[in-house]
């Protein structure tokens, strides 16, 4: 294929990832949105194997064939709730594939480069290099802890901002020796600088607590991007830099919204070990005794009520519960009933986790409000009914300076009549902190699997 046309091909998929991007910020273009992205792909990688400098096609068919197969695999296999340990170990393939492109790039017989040019391609080399190892382990590391493989308390080694501000220091002093040192004396610090970046990686996930996990892969997201953009960069890919960029900026900007959401300072994430500083983690002792309910009576109080909200989290993900939340809901609207859902921004295990879990139920958009829509409101409420959500609702945040989540806005349930709160057990959620939502004195708590509990509510009504 004719460069021209290449080049005519990667603007029509920039385009299209750009359409992409816009298309998925609304639920109801999400799906065009999506579309809209896998089809400019599907051109940027057919555009890519017709270049006229790619010649192995056995190794390229090879690698596909086999990708593809082990992609597919994950893709039918992958439970919704897995998603974001799938999301954080792709990622960890973006940042290998940015290291091992910058060390094949560095010892790259056929570049003849001199003057300024091979020290812009060095300075490429390095920096896509550093991003990429950083992503990698720490991609690597959220895996573990979002699948649960590695614990999710924070590691708080001693005196761990020094230890990071040493590590950037060395990363800044082995680029200049790597810059200075020419080709072939370039290998060494090129190799200590990728060991020191993998242990960066790890120790700034691994410092990040359970309940800040979410902001830590949108930022690895947006780590992965910046590594592609590298990656671009030496590959002389016009695409890869664009779509780098894309996903680098975008990762930022959710990171940034994610922040905000939870009240977290963005450049102490960036640093890693952030959540922790908030008090000492004291929690507060013994709270009481939670007062039991069961589905019928439930299902009265609902049934009699004019306001109701429901607030979803992750245990209604696991139950795979909210086709039966959705019947309710109609069952409940049919009988003049005014049901709205409050979703919090990071209810669940990945943004927007809450959204498709009820569009792939068919709630209607339009009774589907963020936390600020409702939160003030939530006084006026007759029942709210928590299902399988726990930390996106504890007023230990606000209440409790000592606590792990102090700060983190909620959705301040507490202020309805009556709260019902559908959940297995007393357990704490992801960020391990008690709830004391569950002693007040107008909360129940109906215990069982949520599909089950909703399924007797619906039966009652
Ligand atoms: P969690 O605080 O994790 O609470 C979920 C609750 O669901 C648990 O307490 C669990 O209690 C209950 N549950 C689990 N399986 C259930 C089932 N089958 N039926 C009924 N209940 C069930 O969830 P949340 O309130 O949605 O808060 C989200 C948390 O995850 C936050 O800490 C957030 O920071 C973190 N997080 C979020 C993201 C994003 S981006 N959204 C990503 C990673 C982490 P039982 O065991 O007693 O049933």
């Amino acid at each position: 294929m004719e460069m021209g046309t290449i080049s005519a091909a990667y603007i029509a998929s920039a385009v299209l990832f750009i359409l992409s991007l816009s298309g998925l910020s609304n639920q109801e273009t999400s799906r065009r949105g999506n579309w809209y992205g896998i089809i400019g792909m599907a051109i940027a990688v057919v555009a890519t194997i017709l270049n006229k400098n790619v010649d192995a096609y056995g190794w390229l068919i090879f690698a596909m064939v086999v990708g593809g197969a082990i992609g597919a695999r994950v893709a039918v296999r992958v439970e919704m709730t897995q998603m974001p340990e799938l999301v954080a170990i792709l990622h960890s393939f973006v940042g290998m594939a940015a290291v091992l492109v910058g060390f094949a790039s560095f010892f790259d017989p056929t570049l003849d480069l001199y003057g300024v040019e091979a020290t812009i391609h060095n300075v490429e080399v390095y920096l896509g290099v550093l991003i990429g190892a950083v992503t990698f382990t720490g991609s690597v590391v959220a895996f573990g802890k979002l699948s649960g493989r590695v614990g999710s308390k924070p590691l708080l080694l001693p005196m761990r901002h020094q230890l990071n501000l040493g590590l950037l220091v060395l990363s800044i002093l082995l680029g200049w020796w790597f810059l200075n040192a020419g080709h072939d004396g370039g290998t060494l610090p090129l190799i200590l600088m990728t060991l020191l970046a993998f242990a960066f990686g790890v120790h700034m996930v691994m410092a990040i607590g359970g309940a800040d996990m979410p902001v830590v892969i949108s930022m690895l997201n947006s780590y992965s991007g910046w590594a592609a953009a590298a990656t671009g960069f030496m590959l002389s890919n016009d695409l890869l830099i664009v779509t780098g960029a894309l996903v680098g900026s975008s990762g930022a900007i959710l990171s940034y919204i994610m922040c905000r959401a939870m009240n977290r300072n963005f450049v102490s994430v960036i640093m890693g070990g952030f959540g922790t500083t908030t008090g000492g983690g004291e929690e507060e002792g013994e709270q009481g005794e939670a007062i039991a309910i069961q589905a019928d009576e439930v299902a009265a109080l609902m049934s009699d009520a004019s306001e109701v909200v429901i607030v979803p989290g992750y245990g209604m993900a696991v139950a795979n519960a909210q086709h039966a939340v959705s019947d309710l809901t109609k069952q409940l609207r049919d009988k003049g009933v005014n049901v709205r859902f409050a979703i919090h921004p990071v209810a669940g295990r990945m943004p927007g986790h809450m959204n498709v879990l009820l569009a792939e139920a068919n709630v209607p958009y339009d009774i589907v409000l963020e936390m600020d829509e409702i939160n003030d409101e939530l006084n006026e409420v007759d029942v709210v009914v928590v299902i399988g959500a726990n930390d996106i609702v504890n007023p230990a945040a606000l209440e409790n300076p000592n606590s792990p989540i102090a700060g983190m806005p909620v959705l301040e349930v507490w202020n309805a009549k009556t709260v019902i709160v559908s959940k297995r057990s007393m357990a704490t959620g992801y960020a391990g902190v008690e709830n004391p939502l569950f002693f007040k004195d107008n909360t129940r708590m109906l215990f069982g699997d949520a599909k089950d509990s909703v399924d007797a509510i619906r039966s009652a009504v």
